[in-house]
């Protein structure tokens, strides 16, 4: 597996098993596939409601604790966010049975912001998360994150697919070193992603199919990737993705595909903003 080294020294692996939407009665058996198919990098949430899940299977697996790259996600906190974090921490590493996270993320750039990063920024001096980072930060958000606080994210996970591929934001992380993530990275199929004539034109050469196509091109931009599956064959052609490699061609015909737009939802939509800032998880 090929890995990234994050501004902190740690190295985490370019490619992982994302989690999100497997129901928790299914998660358990999906990592443990995720698993032996080789996979290192579990990536959850509190918010998932399966970290539980994906503990189970953790410890089923035996592999070495040091061998695998786990991260979970902090939800919204309420201000003052210090021991509601630090609170939340706890939870999801008592869930997952972890003595410690290799990356903590927030998972939303709302609530008490600083306050939760405070928080996340004690927990790293105190090797509780061995990375800290975020999620759905744009460019403004995340500039103000690290030109008002101490320690710079070491990530910042977002929508990031053929259709929103995330220049700017790139160019503007790479400048700060923080590490680009894509999440969706297969834009949860929308948009007819697996069946997309340029994507599997390209494919064919390599006989790849047009998932293998887009986890490449994110590697070969230099973002981790986590595509979510609960099939075992899904999981091993994911996981095949590099023994070919994507001409600069190749990669300029994919950039066309970019439309700069969500396909999901826009973090600067006031409802959005109202919906994710007001949810709170329960226990
Ligand atoms: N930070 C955030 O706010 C945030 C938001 C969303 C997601 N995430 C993270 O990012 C991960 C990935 O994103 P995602 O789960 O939203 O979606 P995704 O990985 O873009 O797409 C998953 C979908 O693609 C299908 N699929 C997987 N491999 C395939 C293949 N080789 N051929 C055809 N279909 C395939 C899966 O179906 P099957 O399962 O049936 O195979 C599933 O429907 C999540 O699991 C989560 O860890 C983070």
């Amino acid at each position: 597996m090929q890995n990234v080294t994050l501004n902190n020294g740690v190295d985490m692996p370019i490619l992982g098993f994302g989690v999100y939407q497997i129901p928790p009665d299914q998660t358990e058996q999906a990592v443990t596939d995720a698993l032996a198919a080789g996979y290192r990098l579990l990536d959850t949430a509190a918010a998932y409601g399966n970290e539980e899940a994906v503990g189970r299977a953790i410890r089923a697996g035996g592999i070495p604790r040091d061998e695998l790259f786990v991260t979970t996600k902090l939800w919204v906190q309420d201000a003052p966010a210090e021991d509601n974090t630090r609170r939340a921490l706890e939870t999801s590493l008592t869930k997952l049975g972890l003595d410690y996270l290799d990356l903590y993320l927030m998972h939303q750039p709302y609530g008490d912001v600083y306050g939760q990063w405070r928080a996340m920024e004690a927990a790293n001096r105190e090797g509780l998360a061995k990375a800290i980072g975020v999620a759905n930060f744009y460019p403004d958000r995340l500039l103000d994150l690290v030109l008002n606080n101490e320690i710079t994210p070491a990530v910042n996970q977002i929508e990031t697919h053929p259709f929103f591929q995330r220049t700017t934001d790139h160019d503007l992380m790479r400048e700060h070193g923080v590490q680009h993530q894509s999440w969706g990275g297969f834009a949860e199929g929308k948009n007819n992603l697996f069946t997309d004539p340029v994507l599997t034109g390209i494919g064919k050469a390599y006989d790849k199919s047009a998932a293998q196509v887009v986890l490449r091109w994110l590697i070969q931009r230099g973002i981790v990737t986590i595509p979510k599956s609960v099939r075992p064959e899904r999981m091993a052609q994911n996981i095949e993705v590099f023994d070919f490699r994507l001409t600069e061609d190749e990669m300029a015909r994919i950039a066309g595909l970019d439309t700069g737009a969500t396909l999901f939802f826009d973090h600067h939509d006031p409802e959005m903003v109202a919906w994710l800032s007001k949810r709170r998880l329960e226990g």
